[in-house]
C-alpha cells in the first residue's frame, strides 16, 4: 500500500496527468494552522484555463492560456473569533517551478480573487490568496466593518490587516508541500496597493514567512493617507464649489507643462516633482475647451484652490502638517472627481475608501453625513484614525530588524503620478527605514516610477518585470542596481525604456534618444 502510494508520488512529479490524480481531498486532509481550526477543504482539477490580465501585481499584461491547476480552498476560523476565512491556493499540474507565491489585495479587499493567480501560475508558481474572512469588494467594507451598530470588527479588521496573511503564507506553504511532497525552495510575496502594505506589513509583523516581498505602490500609513484621501472633497464642501473634471484636466495638463523640463527632457513626464513650485492661480482666466459641454470655458480661482490643496495634502486648521499631497501631473479624478448635472448642478464624488473608512471604522456611524464635516471635525477624525487603528493597520514601521536578520529581501516601487496614493508617503517611510538603518539597501529598495499611475497607467516607466528582479537578487544574490521598466506605445507607437533608480539616487537625462534607456543616468 505504502509502496503504492510511493510510486504514484514518483510518477505524479514525472507526470502531469498522474499528478492530476493528486489532486484530491485526502492529500491537504493534514493541513494544520496555529491559532485557527480548519472548516473544509475542497479540492478540484481547473484544467486549460485561460485569461487575459491587464498590467496586475507589477506584471505586464499577460494571457494565460492552457493552464491547468490544482485548486484547494481551505475554509478556516480563528476560534473564539467568529471569522470564517478563504485561501484558495493553486498548484500547477506541470511545470511547477519549486517555489510559492502569495498574492496581495486591493482597496478593502484582502486579496484578489482567481484571476490574479493566472500570472503566477503559468509561470510555474504555487500560488495562493486570501479573503480575510470577507467579500473581495474593494471599494466597500459595509458588509463587515461593523459587527453591531457603533461597534468595529476587531477580528475582521485585524485578519484584513495583518493576521490573515501569516495565514496565508502557513496555508499556502503547507498545501504545496502536501502536494508536491517537498516544500517550496522559495517563497515570495507580490502585491500592490494594499497589496503593498500588506508585504510591508508581513516584512514588520511576519518577517520569517517570506524570501522575498514585491510590495508596490504601498498603502502603508494607512491610518492617515486614507483620510487625507478625503481632504480634496472637505475642501470642496467647505467653499461649496465643485469644478468640472475638464477644469482640473485643464489645470494638470498647466502643471505638467510647467514642470516638464526641469527633469531636463521635454517628454509630458514630470520626473522629479518635487522641483515643480506651479501655483495654478497663475493660470485662472486662461481659456480651455471642455470636453465635457464642448464649450470654452475658463480656469477658475477655486479650481485653482481646490488642486493646489490636492497637491499640499491635508493641514489642520492652524496650519499643521496632516499629511502629502498628489503630484502636480497625477490626474485628479481619483480623488477630486465631481459630476454635474445637465443643467450645471454640480457635486463632489469622493473616493470610495476614505468614505467608508471615516463613515463606519472611525465614526462607527454608516448613516453619517460628510457633507457636514467641518475642517474641525476632519482634524479629529485625522487624530482619532491613527489613534485608534495605527497600531492596527498603520504597516509603518521602520524597524525591519527580524526582516533583515531573516534574510529577506524586499523591493517597492511607486508611480510619481500615483493619482490615489501620495508617492510621498512611500520616500518618507523609506527615509525612516533609512535612518534606522543606513545599510537597508542591503535588503531593502525603493524605486520611483516618473509619469506611472496607481500600480499602472499613465505615460510614464512602469516595471513590470521587478518580480523576476526580486528572484535573482533572492536566489542568485544579484543585486537590483537598477529595475528595467517601460512606457506603453505613445500615439505614435513609441515605446520608451528606462532603467529605474534606487531611491536615493534620481533618473537623469544625459542626451541622446529620449526613448532609450542608455541616455539616462542614476545620479545621488
Ligand atoms: C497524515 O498524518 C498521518 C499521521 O501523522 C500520517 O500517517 C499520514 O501519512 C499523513 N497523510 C498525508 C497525506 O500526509
Ligand atoms: C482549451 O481552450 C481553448 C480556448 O479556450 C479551446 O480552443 C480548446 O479546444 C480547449 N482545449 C481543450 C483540450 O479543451
Ligand atoms: C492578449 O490578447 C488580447 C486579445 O486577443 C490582445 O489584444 C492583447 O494584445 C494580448 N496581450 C498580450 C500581452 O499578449
Ligand atoms: C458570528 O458571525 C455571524 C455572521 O458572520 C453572525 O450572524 C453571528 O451572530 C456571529 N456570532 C457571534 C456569537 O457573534
Ligand atoms: C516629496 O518628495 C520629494 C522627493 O523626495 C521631495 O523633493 C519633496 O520635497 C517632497 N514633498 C513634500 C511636500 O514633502
Ligand atoms: C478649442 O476648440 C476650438 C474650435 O474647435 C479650436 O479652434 C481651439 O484651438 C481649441 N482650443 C484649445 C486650447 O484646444
Ligand atoms: C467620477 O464620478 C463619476 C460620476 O459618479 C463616475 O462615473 C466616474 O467613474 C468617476 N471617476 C473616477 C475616476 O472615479
Ligand atoms: C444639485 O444637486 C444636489 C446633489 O445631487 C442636490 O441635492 C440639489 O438639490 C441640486 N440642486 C439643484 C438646484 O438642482
Ligand atoms: C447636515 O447639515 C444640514 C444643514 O446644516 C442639516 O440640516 C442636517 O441635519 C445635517 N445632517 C446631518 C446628518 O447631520
Amino acid at each position: 500500500m505504502q509502496f503504492f502510494s510511493i510510486v504514484l508520488t514518483l510518477l505524479a512529479l514525472a507526470h502531469p496527468l498522474v499528478a492530476a490524480l493528486q489532486c484530491a481531498q485526502n492529500t491537504f486532509n493534514n493541513l494544520t494552522l496555529n491559532g485557527g481550526a480548519i472548516l473544509a477543504i475542497s479540492v478540484a482539477p481547473i484544467t486549460n484555463i485561460s485569461a487575459n490580465l491587464p498590467p496586475t501585481n507589477n506584471f505586464y499584461a499577460t494571457n494565460v492560456t492552457g493552464l491547468d491547476v490544482c485548486e484547494v480552498t481551505i475554509q478556516y476560523t480563528h476560534p473564539g473569533q467568529n471569522d470564517t476565512i478563504n485561501v484558495v491556493v493553486w498548484l500547477p499540474l506541470g511545470g511547477w517551478n519549486g517555489r510559492f507565491m502569495a498574492i496581495g489585495g486591493g482597496g478593502l479587499a484582502t486579496g484578489g480573487g482567481k484571476a490574479t493567480l493566472n500570472p503566477p501560475a503559468a509561470l510555474g508558481y504555487a500560488t495562493a490568496f486570501t479573503d480575510g474572512g470577507h467579500v473581495l469588494d474593494t471599494r466597500s467594507a459595509a458588509t463587515w466593518a461593523l459587527v453591531s451598530p457603533g461597534n468595529v470588527n476587531w477580528a475582521l479588521l485585524q485578519d484584513f490587516a495583518s493576521v490573515a496573511l501569516d495565514d496565508l503564507a502557513t496555508l499556502g506553504k503547507a498545501a504545496t508541500e502536501a502536494f508536491y511532497g517537498s516544500s517550496p525552495r522559495y517563497s515570495y510575496w507580490n502585491g500592490c496597493s494594499t497589496g503593498g502594505r500588506q508585504g510591508h506589513m508581513l516584512a514588520q509583523r511576519y518577517p520569517t514567512q517570506f524570501d522575498g516581498i514585491l510590495a508596490g505602490a504601498p498603502a502603508f500609513n494607512w491610518a492617515s493617507f486614507i483620510v487625507s484621501e478625503y481632504w480634496p472633497q472637505l475642501v470642496m464642501n467647505l467653499l461649496d464649489v465643485y469644478p468640472r473634471q475638464c477644469e482640473f484636466d485643464a489645470i494638470t495638463k498647466a502643471a505638467t507643462a510647467a514642470c516638464d523640463a526641469l527633469d531636463g527632457v521635454t517628454d509630458g513626464i514630470v520626473a522629479v516633482p518635487g522641483l515643480c513650485n506651479f501655483d495654478p492661480h497663475t493660470v485662472v482666466g486662461q481659456t480651455f475647451n471642455c470636453s465635457e459641454t464642448g464649450m470654452r470655458m475658463q480656469i477658475s480661482s477655486e479650481a485653482a484652490t481646490v488642486a493646489l490643496a490636492a497637491w499640499k495634502g491635508p493641514s489642520t486648521v492652524d496650519g499643521k502638517f496632516e499629511w502629502f499631497g498628489l503630484n502636480p501631473d497625477a490626474p485628479l479624478s481619483g480623488l477630486v472627481n465631481t459630476t454635474c448635472s445637465k443643467g450645471g448642478n454640480c457635486s463632489g464624488v469622493p473616493f470610495a475608501i476614505p468614505v467608508d473608512w471615516i463613515k463606519l471604522f472611525v465614526l462607527k456611524d454608516p448613516t453619517f453625513n460628510l457633507l457636514n464635516l467641518s475642517h474641525r471635525e476632519y482634524d479629529t477624525v485625522f487624530r482619532q484614525s491613527n489613534n485608534q487603528f495605527g497600531s492596527i493597520i498603520g504597516t509603518n514601521d521602520p524597524d525591519l530588524t527580524d526582516f533583515r536578520d531573516a534574510g529577506g529581501k524586499m523591493l517597492t516601487w511607486h508611480g510619481l503620478a500615483d493619482q490615489l496614493i501620495p508617492p510621498n508617503g512611500t520616500y518618507n517611510y523609506y527615509q525612516r527605514v533609512l535612518n534606522n538603518d543606513p545599510n537597508t539597501v542591503d535588503y531593502y529598495r525603493f524605486y520611483p516610477a516618473p509619469g506611472v499611475g496607481h500600480c499602472s497607467g499613465g505615460s510614464g516607466w512602469f516595471p513590470g518585470n521587478i518580480f523576476q528582479s526580486l528572484v535573482d537578487w533572492v536566489e542568485k544574490d544579484i543585486a537590483p542596481d537598477t529595475v528595467d521598466a517601460k512606457s506603453p506605445p505613445n500615439s505614435k507607437g513609441v515605446v520608451r525604456h528606462v532603467s529605474l533608480c534606487p531611491y536615493p539616487q534620481q533618473l537623469k537625462y544625459t542626451g541622446g534618444d529620449i526613448n532609450q534607456a542608455s541616455s539616462f543616468i542614476c545620479q545621488h
